[in-house]
């Protein structure tokens, strides 16, 4: 069954088309991987989809809401969740702050003290609690990205949609993180993951679409998905697929 169904979902940035009428679905419980060269506008996919960016046209259907008509805090309040390419944590809260302040104010509302037993439970899950009391300027970039894991699973998503997770890690931990992604899918969790590492999303993925220059170019299968002339060619026409390495 479809957990969200996007209608030619498009936006334009002055006279760059970076959705260009998109329309696709994401599947209750499954790894969907969103990949394509630079620009062809999977950020913005995400950022429509979370209501930081108004789209200029189309749908994107949640249950009975339409994610694109909605307010940033009515789509995390029904469910759907998003990290940042570049993590985004209040720089002047600690880490136990940050996923606390994320937990009040998502998916369901509730007090302080719950904040702080939610926020000790996802600063466990991602393995940040002895960094817990830490100012979040003194994290690794790992660390920090997996701050913004915590910080969106702490608002209880149904959908949770990856901006490039894995991007700057070294290969240690590229791996840690490839098992955190899978953990969050345990718990039940339909996620869109945004990746440059195709080798990673072909396994990861229970199916793949690719985007280039705004458009969808290719759904399916991943393994048949990445052997597509017109994804083989898209990635040409950039980077060569798996160009930042493994
Ligand atoms: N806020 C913005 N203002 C102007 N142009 C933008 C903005 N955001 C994205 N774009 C443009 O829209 C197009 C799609 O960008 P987007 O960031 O969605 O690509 P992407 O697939 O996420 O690329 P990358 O793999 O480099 O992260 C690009 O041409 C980009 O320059
Ligand atoms: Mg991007």
């Amino acid at each position: 069954m479809s957990l969200l169904v996007c209608k030619s979902v498009s936006k334009r940035f002055g006279g760059i088309r970076a959705l260009n009428g998109v329309s696709t679905s994401i599947e209750e419980h499954e790894i969907l991987g969103l990949v394509g060269p630079n620009g062809s506008g999977k950020s913005t996919l995400i950022n429509v989809l979370s209501g930081l960016y108004t789209a200029d046209d189309g749908e994107a259907q949640f249950g009975d809401l339409d994610l694109l008509r909605l307010a940033p805090e009515k789509i995390a309040a029904a469910g759907v969740a998003r990290t940042f390419q570049i993590p985004r944590p209040f720089d002047t809260m600690t880490v136990r702050e940050n996923v606390s302040v994320s937990y009040m104010f998502g998916h369901r509302r509730h007090s302080l003290e719950a904040a702080r037993d939610a926020a000790s439970e996802w600063l466990a899950f991602t393995g940040l609690e002895a960094a817990a009391d830490s100012p979040v300027d003194q994290l690794t970039l790992h660390q920090l990205k997996f701050l913004e894991l915590a910080r969106a699973l702490a608002t209880d998503p149904t959908l949770l949609l990856l901006d490039e997770v894995l991007a700057g890690l070294n290969p240690t931990e590229i791996e840690q993180s490839i098992e955190m992604i899978r953990k969050i899918h345990e718990r039940g969790i339909t996620l869109v993951i945004v990746e440059h590492l195709l080798r990673v999303v072909t396994s990861l993925s229970d199916r793949i679409v690719v985007l280039d220059q705004g458009s969808v170019i290719a759904a399916g299968d991943p393994t048949e998905v990445m052997a597509d002339p017109a994804v083989v060619a898209a990635y040409l026409g950039g980077r060569a697929p798996d160009a930042r390495g493994a």
